[in-house]
């Protein structure tokens, strides 16, 4: 069986709540980047923050979009940010903040009963890519080792600070950054803070062009991230997996598992780069690493607007937003398995 219809042929186990065995690596921190937005970083940040059950989420996405799902409140409040914790690394005289992460649970009711907690973002955010460069430069007038020493504090900020949460809190043992659809700045730090990588693609051709993107970004001896990091031993993040987004499924009679031609077309394309690309898997077989989710529909219309996860959704349950009814269908089912089924091998 060719790797494409490896893909294909599990999709229907799953679907069925029936997870296929994938032998992965588990790490502690995953970070879910693509640099291109709209494609579903939050959303997935935000459902595997629940399914997780002890999980530090952390915004670093200057629209602070998961922040909102775990506080709608959040654009009112002027709370410390992860921008806090990570300028004193940056400005010197600073002072650092501590206890900076918020029990979920506590402004979004339908996290009461787990361990989630998250730290927020803020839209200052927009800044940190001027303010880490001019920090980083700074570095250069010093002598060795000191210059590396200084170097290294600056880059390892997110990661150090994320760390000394994690222990305050004592209750999380996992960890999930939301990124923005930016390299500079706080992803930039992410990429240093991070076990591995989680990049969602959606089914269209820039989507795939930003993957490409990600790749290069990750790699290239030159490119802003390896610059600093091969000099310092800071290894490079590994994938651990390609999640495809907003898939469709051929509504032709018997054609079960069948994905719809630009599904197919994406699938492709997808698994293509992943196999050129193998060094950087956490294993080395590529359709190992290629995971599908169902365009979500109404499911993620209504998740979105009551900032429920779609775990907690029932087929037949309707809302009206923005003076239309929208309902979740049966298809949530398979949508809510595709979701159980990564949560289940990251972990
Ligand atoms: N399978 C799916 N996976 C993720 N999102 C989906 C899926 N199907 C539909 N959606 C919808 O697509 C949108 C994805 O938006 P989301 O905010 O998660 O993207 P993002 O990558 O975080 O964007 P940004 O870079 O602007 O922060 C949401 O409205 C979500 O409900
Ligand atoms: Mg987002």
């Amino acid at each position: 069986m060719g790797a494409y219809e490896n893909v294909i042929s599990r999709q229907f186990d799953i679907a069925n709540g029936e997870f296929p065995e994938v032998n992965f690596p588990k790490f502690q921190k995953y970070t879910l980047c693509n640099l291109r937005g709209g494609i579903g970083k939050t959303t997935l940040a935000f459902n595997l923050s629940y399914l997780g059950d002890d999980v530090l989420a952390v915004d670093t996405c200057p629209q602070g979009n998961l922040s909102f799902f775990f506080d709608n409140q959040y654009y009112n409040n002027a709370s410390t940010s992860v921008r806090d914790l990570i300028l004193p690394y940056l400005i010197p005289g600073l002072g650092k903040p501590t206890h900076i992460a918020s029990f979920v649970g506590a402004t979004n009711k339908f996290f009461e009963d787990k361990q989630t907690y998250y730290i927020p973002s803020s839209s200052e955010l927009y800044l940190l890519p001027a303010q880490l460069i001019s920090a980083i430069n700074q570095t250069s007038g010093l002598q060795s080792p000191t210059r590396e020493t200084a170097l290294l504090s600056i880059l390892h900020s997110l990661r150090n600070e994320i760390d000394r949460e994690m222990d305050e809190i004592g209750k999380v043992s996992k960890c999930l950054i939301d990124t923005s659809p930016f390299f500079a700045g706080a992803t930039q730090l992410s990429w240093y803070a991070t076990d591995a990588l989680i990049i969602p693609v959606r089914t269209d051709q820039q989507s795939i062009k930003s993957l490409e993107l990600l790749i290069q970004t990750l790699t290239s001896p030159q490119g802003e991230f390896r610059k600093y990091a091969t000099d310092l031993n800071i290894p490079t993040p590994k994938i651990q997996m390609v999640v495809l987004t907003h898939c469709g499924w051929s509504t032709v009679a018997g054609a079960r598992n069948k994905p719809n031609q630009q599904t197919e077309v994406y699938i492709r394309k997808a698994y293509d780069i992943l196999n050129r690309n193998r060094t950087l898997l956490t294993t080395d077989d590529p359709s190992n690493h290629l995971f599908l989710l169902d365009d979500f529909l109404g499911s993620g219309r209504i998740s979105s607007f009551l900032s429920k996860p779609l775990e907690l959704l029932r087929p037949g349950e309707s809302r009206t937003i923005d003076r239309m009814k929208v309902s979740v269908n049966e298809s949530v089912t398979k949508c809510k398995h595709q979701l159980e089924f990564i949560n289940n091998v990251i972990w």
